[in-house]
């Protein structure tokens, strides 16, 4: 017996760990395919810290949080965060002790053009991310970079954002920047991360940065000039610069699986109308055969238009070159997916309480979760993995068996080291996507979010999606892994879903992290649950 096993043991017997066993009618040993990737994912702003540090610019959730700290429900910013601007050699042991293969990160445009434009390269703000590569690539695990998760430099903000063409030629030569510096030694980009979030929750409503709350209009512009963008920047890539350094490149879209409210033929058209809306608003024109927006989206915003007096239907449309220009501009179809819906159209005759024009009334339909739904720390979010299974086989059959990654899943919670809803969410999602790969959908790899509990946008640090508990507090950010790390270490390790398998956490360690979190108090039980189990540890090296 090891001194870990050890205080494992005493820790049953004073009844201090908390493992509630799976569910013993669930299968209890699944195997992912051996060529299986692994990941674990992170976001420039929601960990990185130093937000002005060396000459970084500033992004447009930094001007947010400090303009605008209402709109933020802890009032909180990620000034410093989990501060992985300082902490990034630590980062890459926790990515290593997960034995993943691939680490999700991103770069923060304005810290490398402060102010978005080329005229100014931070040569520290390279150099952090030239040593984070560096150091993944010591220890053999693969960087997925994204190229924007939603920093954009505040200064191309004032001139309209993803709403202004001049995006297109500006992102360009920030992509082309990362591809001299950095292509050499990354094999997987993804340009941008959730194009649904940046557009309709940036601009459609106040959600995200730069809150706009514009419905019906700023957020087409947006995701018209964000596929130009992103089609322009994989061209690019593969004109340039695939040959040689041999990498891929995608994109990431996003989505909540619609499930149809009943079985009703209205119910159902509602959820493919949703996926539309959501997924095939990017994905249509990129992965689909006839390239462009999905029929329906054309067609309800156009005819819409017309009746709210507008002279053009508020969805741009492209031109034919550009339609040949976005198609097949990915390698891979990246998906992040957390939860489930059920959906139901919006009345006969659409007159749901949505803001007229809007996005949501345009699409029609009206969302909501079953309240018997397992929950978590996030309001919008219900642990349903069958969402997930259905999702995989929607994108399998709409755009011809694609290769995909599941570039982010996972659950939050209100904090704390034995997570094992979280053990259990990840088992219960894993164990869909593997439904799904046995069904025939080509599903290469899983990235978990998120590596660490970080800033999560909005919510500030009210809700925790970490692997890793972060003790925000302490000046030093200390980080240690909670009992969800253990379990998914071991599945990356094995490609085995074992739900009998449910450690506990180090009395020791539960001990340390109370102590940071609370100042200096000790803990009596914990104490003396220490001083026991070092008097046996020992005992037993006599
Ligand atoms: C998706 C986003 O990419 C990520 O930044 C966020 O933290 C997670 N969803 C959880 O909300």
């Amino acid at each position: 017996m090891n001194a870990t096993t050890l205080l494992a043991l005493i820790a049953t017997l004073l009844g201090l760990s908390c493992s509630n066993v799976g569910d013993a009618t669930t299968v209890t040993q699944r195997r992912f395919p051996n060529d299986f990737l692994w990941g674990v994912a992170s976001s420039s702003y929601q960990v990185e810290g130093a937000w002005d540090a060396d000459d970084k610019g500033e992004s447009i959730w930094d001007h947010l949080t400090h303009n605008f700290p209402e709109k933020i429900a802890d009032k909180s910013n990620a000034d410093t965060t989990s501060d992985s601007y300082h902490q990034w050699r630590q980062d890459v042991q926790m990515v290593r002790q997960l034995n993943v293969n691939i680490y999700r990160f991103s770069i923060a445009w304005p810290r490398i053009l402060p102010t978005g434009y080329m005229n100014h390269i931070s040569n520290k703000g390279i150099k952090y991310y030239s040593n984070l590569i560096d150091e993944l690539l010591r220890y053999n695990i693969t960087p997925m970079v994204t190229i924007y998760h939603w920093e954009l430099p505040q200064r191309l903000q004032e001139l309209g954002g993803w709403t202004n063409p001049e995006i297109i030629p500006v992102f360009k030569d920030y992509a082309r920047l990362l591809f001299e510096l950095f292509g050499g030694r990354v094999k997987i980009w993804t340009t941008i991360n959730e194009p649904w979030h940046v557009c309709e929750h940036g601009y459609g409503v106040d959600y995200m940065a730069p809150s706009y709350d514009y419905p019906g209009i700023p957020s087409y512009l947006c995701g018209h000039n964000l596929l130009k963008a992103h089609a322009e920047v994989v061209h690019m890539y593969r004109n340039e610069y695939q040959a040689k350094q041999r990498g891929k490149i995608g994109i990431t879209l996003d989505v909540s699986w619609p499930e149809a409210k009943t079985n009703s033929d209205e119910d159902k058209e509602a959820s493919e109308r949703a996926m539309q809306f959501y997924v095939g608003w990017f994905g249509h024109p990129i992965f689909s055969k006839r390239g462009n927006y999905p029929q329906v989206m054309i067609d309800r915003i156009a005819g819409m238009s017309k009746e709210q007096g507008f002279t053009r239907s508020r969805l741009p449309s492209f031109t034919l070159e550009e339609i040949h220009l976005i198609r097949g501009t990915s390698d891979f179809f990246g998906i992040n997916s957390y939860t489930t819906n059920l959906v139901t159209p919006n009345g006969h005759n659409n007159t749901g309480n949505f803001r007229i024009p809007s996005y949501n009334h345009d699409m029609g339909v009206v969302e909501e979760q079953d309240p018997e739904w397992p929950g978590s720390g996030s309001p919008w979010l219900k642990a349903v993995p069958f969402g997930m299974y259905k999702l995989l086989m929607w994108i399998k059959r709409e755009y011809n068996n694609p290769p995909i990654i599941v570039t982010e899943n996972g659950v939050s919670d209100k904090g704390g080291l034995e997570d094992y809803a979280r053990v259990d969410y990840y088992n219960s999602y894993l164990t869909s996507v593997l439904d799904a790969i046995e069904e025939g959908a080509n599903v290469k790899g899983y990235i978990a979010w998120s590596l660490m509990d970080s800033f999560e946008w909005k919510a500030g640090f009210t809700e925790k999606f970490g692997l890793y508990h972060v003790d925000f507090n302490h000046p030093d950010k200390i980080r240690t892994p909670k009992v969800s790390a253990k379990v998914f270490a071991k599945i990356c390790e094995t490609n085995v879903i074992d739900w009998h398998y449910r450690p506990q956490v180090d009395p020791i360690v539960i001990m340390n992290a109370r102590r940071s979190a609370s100042g200096a108090s000790i803990n009596l039980a914990c104490l003396s649950t220490v001083l026991l189990s070092l008097l046996l540890v020992n005992l037993m090296r006599r």
